[in-house]
């Protein structure tokens, strides 16, 4: 297929369509006039997330864990994404389920569908080393989509944008809490990456189809903190004088085990995973500026949730 105005046969369909990043690749997918599948388990969300957009994706209902259901929503794509996310594990529903076993089988039907490519979303530091259950399995994940079908595999740095589920929670609580927990000593090295650059950079990857093999990019945002500095940037930001403590690991991994029981999950086992190493993008990797996206400064972000906050108020 050559580069160019993408034509109606383009289709491009989005496992995770209705999710925070997903909704996002969808939508720019659609700016730039691609057909686009959006595949929920839900497909009455589709319609009510995209009610005010000038275009709608199609909405697509299939649970990635049914190979019926995802061979249907697949056929006829010329690429597919996977941006399915789990964070916490319920009943049949486990890391290893959804992050290695559900993307391979996405990703062997995509190869028997003839689709052209395939865009895996995965995270920076996926390891199938590590010992955090859920970072192994990002791992193996990547591992198993890219021996079944070359892949495109996209590891973020942590997101951020309005609805997100960390600088979102950041500003509400230090604007609340007179003295603010670090996780650990809050050394942790941290890229955050505005959403919206990692949905354009995916729709420039998917526009660009690129011939060859697997590929991995990793996208952070224009400046690396650690967690310290990040919290005092955002009570900067805030105009807010910030009072921080260390608080250990072992600590924040109870309170985790206990907010995983509350709908939504306010604070996950993983996340205090991932907070244990840094989560920066590596230097000898492609990332936004090879797509020439110049990524938003984290005070930008913090402007656009403070307005999508006043709005929703
Ligand atoms: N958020 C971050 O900061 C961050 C950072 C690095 C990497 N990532 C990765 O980016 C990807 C997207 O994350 P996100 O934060 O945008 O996720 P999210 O907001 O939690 O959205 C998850 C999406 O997955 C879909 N989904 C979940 N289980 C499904 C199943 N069994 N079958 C079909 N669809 C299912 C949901 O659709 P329905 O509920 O509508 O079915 C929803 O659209 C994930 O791989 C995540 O690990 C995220």
């Amino acid at each position: 297929m050559n580069r160019g105005s993408p034509s109606p046969e383009r289709i491009v369909t989005v496992f995770g369509g209705t999710g925070f990043l997903g909704r996002r690749i969808v939508r720019r997918l659609l700016e730039k006039d691609f057909t686009v599948r959006a595949v929920s388990r839900h497909p009455e969300r589709v319609a009510a997330l995209f009610s005010s957009d000038a275009r709608a994706p199609e909405a697509v209902r299939a649970d990635i864990l049914d190979p019926a259901a995802v061979t249907l929503a697949v056929a006829g794509s010329h690429a597919v994404v996977n941006a399915v996310s789990l964070y916490v594990e319920h009943g049949n529903r486990t890391f290893e389920r959804v992050h290695v076993k559900a993307a391979a089988d996405l990703a062997a039907a995509s190869r028997n569908c003839r689709v052209e490519q395939f865009i895996q979303i995965s995270g920076i530091g996926s390891d199938p080393r590590s010992e955090s259950s859920y970072i192994r399995a990002r791992g193996r994940g990547e591992h198993a989509v890219a021996s079944t079908f070359p892949s495109v595999i996209i590891r973020p740095s942590v997101m951020t944008g309005p609805d997100d589920t960390f600088l979102t929670v950041l500003v509400r609580l230090i604007r609340v809490l007179p003295v603010y927990p670090l996780f650990g000593n809050g050394g942790t090295r941290l890229q955050p990456v505005y959403v919206g650059d990692v949905a354009e950079a995916i729709s420039c990857l998917i526009d660009r189809n690129d011939p060859g093999g697997s590929s991995i990019f990793e996208f952070g945002g224009p400046h690396v903190y650690t967690y310290e500095e990040l919290l005092r940037e955002i009570a900067s930001q805030l105009d807010i004088r910030i009072r921080l403590t260390p608080m250990p690991f072992a600590v924040w991994n109870v309170l985790a085990r206990v907010a995983e029981f509350f709908p939504g999950a306010p604070l996950t086992r993983n996340q205090i995973d991932l907070m244990r190493h840094d989560n920066v993008a590596a230097a000898d990797l492609p990332g936004l500026s090879e797509l020439n996206i110049v990524p938003r400064a984290i005070r930008e972000v913090i402007r656009m949730i403070e307005q999508a906050n006043r709005s929703a108020a």
